[in-house]
């Protein structure tokens, strides 16, 4: 029998992909098949070369000579490698730090990737690109216009035009392969599993899925095979069927891992750090909280209940219509975040991208920033006390760098989250505002910040947590306040269940 050549036994093969960084290995040899129609998660610590690989593919990194890509049919060298190339050969990316223009409108967004409808003379042909637009939001469940400007949208739908973009073209597509970077990281529960049974569905019509995530469960839900890398090698590739998430743990970190969370040890009084009374504006419509000195108060909440408005309302970065605070028993009335670093209260936003990094600065200054003044004897800038402090926090928050000097741009997505929790902990705030502080965080690492909070709160801190997973709510919180309808209806005391919280979020109960 002729041997059949015209179905490609992968849809895409890596062979040999390696990259140095500055004399440093960030991924050492790679070999990885992706079978077709098959749904493949590349997993590993924050710093494993994931993102290193994916860039590889994409054209956009350039990787050391003598690696090989297959694609389909099409084989090429690394060195001759072009974002044009992966393009022209059914390559199709959302990256970690999706390169979306939120000055533009959707559509324009989307028209960037695909290119602009030409109607006579080649002028754009707006009424097509918007009813095209238009269509694909309904398609992608997404409650916006074509003409809202994408930067207004909220993080989770940022992420969701970006996959949208990325699939635009490729509906029917039966070869290439898509390649998403951390697509759930942003989402919240309830959309990431909109955003897995999306992905089942490509998979199910035939798209080849390459994708990186640090949420296992998902991972182990979606996912046919996967591939573990440790320190820019790669540990091996398992299906993922009898696969039991303490192997999977396991295989990442190279060692068994309880996912333990610490316990509280502090005795939390009923003395209030931070009295919330009335408060409103926004999704807001008077909430009541009183987070007690050296708690940490979970706050769960669908999307849209407004959990990232109460935080920010709280920083003085989001108005204020009605209502009333009181820190540490005196009046609170941030009116900018400068107040409220001022007043003693600290915040690590969700989008440390947007909001939180010093792009440009090293790992040390980003660290120190906003801490300066700690570093000033009389006229001198003590740099040894601040390179001091900098590898502490680097060997605590187990922040994976070369050298504190490097831009912090050159971190893996996971440790330039863990540079900014690092440096609000450092600080030692009265009230700590954390939105989805393990975001992007590898499982290695997530209980060791857990931990590092835990220490904060028993040095006197006092915390308000947002996170999206209920289990890591429950595990992490003294209390946890679930957000409705604009309200607090219901506070869940220790011992918390998982499940209970995700009733209570879903439920009518409790609300007035
Ligand atoms: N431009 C760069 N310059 C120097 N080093 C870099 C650069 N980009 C990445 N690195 C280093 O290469 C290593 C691998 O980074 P990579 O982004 O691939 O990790 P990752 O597995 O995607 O991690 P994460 O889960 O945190 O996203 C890291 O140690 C990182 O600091
Ligand atoms: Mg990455």
């Amino acid at each position: 029998m002729p041997s059949v050549l015209a179905e490609p036994r992968t849809a895409l093969t890596m062979r040999g992909l390696s990259k140095t960084y500055n004399g440093n290995l960030a991924l050492n040899s790679l070999f990885l098949q992706i079978r077709p129609g098959e749904i493949h998660a590349l997993l590993g610590g924050n710093g494993s070369g994931k993102s290193t690989a994916i860039k590889i593919l994409a054209g956009v990194v350039p990787a050391d000579p003598g690696g090989e890509l297959t694609v389909g049919d099409t084989v090429a060298g690394v060195s001759e490698w072009t974002p044009a190339k992966a393009h022209a050969a059914g390559l199709r990316f959302v990256h970690q730090q999706p390169a979306v223009f939120p000055e533009l409108s959707i559509a324009e967004n989307l028209a960037i990737g695909a290119g602009f409808p030409r109607g006579i003379a080649g002028r754009i042909d707006w009424p097509a690109l918007h009813a095209r637009t238009k269509d694909l939001l309904r398609k992608y469940q997404i409650a916006a216009d074509p003409k809202t400007p994408l930067g207004l949208l909220r993080a989770a739908d940022r992420s969701r035009v970006a996959i949208m973009r990325a699939l635009q073209d490729r509906d029917d597509a039966d070869s290439g392969v898509l390649i998403l970077d951390e697509p759930t990281a942003a989402l919240p529960d309830a959309e990431v599993a909109h955003l897995l049974d999306a992905l089942r569905g490509y998979a199910a019509a035939g798209q080849t899925i390459l994708y990186v995530s640090h949420r296992l469960d998902e991972v182990l839900s979606v996912a046919d095979r996967v591939t573990v890398l440790r320190d820019g090698v790669k540990v091996d590739t398992v299906e993922t069927k009898g696969l039991t998430e303490a192997a999977l743990i396991e295989l990442i970190v190279g060692r068994p891992l309880d996912r333990v969370f610490p316990a509280s040890t502090v005795e939390v009084t009923d003395d209030a750090a931070l009295v919330v009374r009335g408060l409103a504006g926004g999704p807001l419509r008077g909430v009541d909280l009183t987070l007690r000195r050296g708690e940490v108060l979970g706050i769960a909440g669908l999307l849209g209940s407004g959990r990232s408005e109460l935080l920010r309302m709280l920083f003085g970065a989001y108005p204020r219509d009605a209502g009333t605070l009181v820190l540490d028993g005196a009046p609170y009335k941030p009116g900018n975040p400068d107040a409220a670093m001022k007043a003693g209260v600290a915040y690590v936003p969700e989008d440390r991208q947007a909001d939180a990094l010093l792009p440009g600065q090293s790992v040390r200054h980003n660290l120190s920033a906003g801490q300066s003044r700690d570093y000033y004897r009389g006229l001198r800038f003590h740099h040894r006390v601040e390179r001091a402090d900098s590898q502490r926090s680097i060997s605590d928050f187990l922040i994976r760098v070369f050298n504190d000097e490097q831009p912090i741009e050159t971190l893996s997505g996971g440790n330039q989250q863990k540079v900014v929790i690092a440096r609000w902990l450092r600080r030692r705030p009265k009230v700590l505002l954390l939105d989805e502080p393990t975001q992007g965080v590898d499982v290695g690492a997530r209980s060791e910040i857990y931990q590092l909070i835990r220490k904060a709160t028993e040095a006197g801190t006092s915390v308000i947590l947002v996170a999206s997973e209920p289990e890591e709510l429950a595990h992490s919180s003294d209390r946890v306040a679930v957000l409705r309808g604009g309200r607090i209806t219901t506070i869940v005391s220790a011992p918390i269940d998982a499940h209970r919280l995700t009733e209570l979020m879903n439920s009518s109960e409790g609300t007035p």
